[in-house]
């Protein structure tokens, strides 16, 4: 009997951190059912590699797309002139994407003209406003309209799609696969430690508390990314914090970034680290800022307090549990809360002992099934 062919496809960092273990388990359980393929645009390329190497993803197609500096339109027409390509070679029964990137939504569009099966991970989150994240909330929206099965990881997901109009037979609630892939690492790091968590080790102050950073999104592109790096450097003269940030490797971002934290005192700026030292980090870390929707994900599953530096997320759950407080891209609120946070152990402990709204680590398998 023919099995049907299943193409996952992606291009960036938290796509490939996300899907992981949904190809892994997709290889290992399904053997019987389906043939799994791997498709990567290559929209990402040190800090994806980073990842497929960890996870053992086996690339079968690889677009390279990656350019400097790209632009939307160069990534789009790129991957929609290179998919066709792969489409017609393997000619896979149903497409698998994940989340809200530029991958996403023209991998989902290219199979759409093909007449290809789209099914959508990570389904159904929305801020209703088409800015922000920009391009990310229209990017999921067009996945959703072109749909034929949606993963939503939580209820929330899941009423925002009905809302929408979109099939209730076609949506499933399954957790999101970033705690699976959480977990994973976790386990790893038992008994485990590479040489850039040997590095870490090295810079870290034991007598300090670690604020770690990360900040790349569009939308907070110029003065608001200035405001961000201007309260870290305040953060930094307090004598018990060091500030460290391992930066994106956009251009946009470094350029900013180091213009103002460069080789300044208690604050270690450096690069993109892999999914386990970054695991190891989130643990080492009194508090987390970030403008990242995965790390809004994963930190409640550690126990962190997370301050988001956006006015909006499509990650609400967090906000309303409290396992995170939405403080901006202002440097007087991003001051108050993180200094709050570092000096009452009460307000604290209100944020950190919360339990994650995300998931339970077994999304992947209940997404196979
Ligand atoms: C993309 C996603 C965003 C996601 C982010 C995760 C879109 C529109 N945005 O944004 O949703 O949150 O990935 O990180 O799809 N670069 C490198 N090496 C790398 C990766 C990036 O040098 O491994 C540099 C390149 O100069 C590249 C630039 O970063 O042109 C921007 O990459 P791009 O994928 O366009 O945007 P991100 O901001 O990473
Ligand atoms: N991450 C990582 N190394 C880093 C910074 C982040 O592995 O140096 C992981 C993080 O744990 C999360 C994911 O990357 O799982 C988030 O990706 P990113 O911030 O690039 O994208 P977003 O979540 O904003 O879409």
């Amino acid at each position: 009997m023919r099995q049907p062919k299943i193409l996952f496809v992606f291009g960036t960092r938290p796509e490939a951190i996300k899907l992981a273990p949904l190809i892994n388990t997709f290889k290992t359980d399904s053997e019987k059912y389906f043939k799994t393929y791997s498709c990567s645009t290559g929209q990402h390329k040190e800090m994806l590699s980073q990842v497929n190497s960890f996870f053992k993803i086996d690339i079968d197609f690889n677009l390279n797309i990656m350019k400097k500096n790209q632009t939307l339109s160069s990534i789009s027409s790129e991957i929609l002139n290179k998919l066709d390509l792969v489409f017609n070679d393997l000619n896979p029964d149903a497409v698998i994407v994940h989340g809200d990137t530029s991958t996403t939504a023209i991998a989902s569009l290219s199979a759409f003209y093909n007449k290809i099966n789209v099914f959508h991970v990570e389904a159904g989150l929305r801020t209703h406003d088409k800015y922000a994240p920009f391009p990310e909330e229209i990017n999921r929206s067009i996945v959703s309209k072109i749909a034929d099965l949606n993963f939503a990881p939580t209820e929330k997901a899941k009423k925002n799609l009905v809302n929408e109009g979109i099939d209730l037979d076609s949506i499933f609630v399954t957790g999101n696969t970033v705690i699976d892939s959480l977990m994973l690492a976790q386990k790893k790091l038992e008994n485990y430690d590479d040489q850039e968590i040997v590095s870490l080790k090295k810079i870290i102050n034991p007598n300090k508390k670690i604020i770690l950073v990360t900040a790349h999104r569009r939308e907070n592109f110029g003065k608001k990314l200035e405001n961000i790096c201007l309260a870290l450097l305040e953060l930094s003269t307090e004598k018990d914090i060091q500030v460290i940030y391992p930066c994106h490797l956009n251009p946009n971002v470094q350029s900013i970034v180091k213009s103002i934290l460069n080789n300044k005192k208690n604050i270690n700026l450096i690069d993109p680290l892999g999914y386990p030292a970054f695991t190891w980090l989130m643990q080492k870390a009194y508090i987390i800022l970030t403008d990242s929707g995965g790390i809004q994900e994963e930190a409640p599953s550690l126990n962190k307090p997370v301050f988001v530096l956006r006015n909006k997320t499509e990650r609400p759950e967090g906000v309303k549990s409290g396992t995170s407080v939405l403080v901006g891209t202002k440097k007087e609120k991003i001051l108050k809360y993180a200094l709050k946070a570092i000096r009452n152990k009460n307000y604290y402990e209100s944020i950190a002992l919360k339990d994650n709204p995300y998931g339970d680590g077994k999304a992947s398998k209940k997404i196979l099934e």
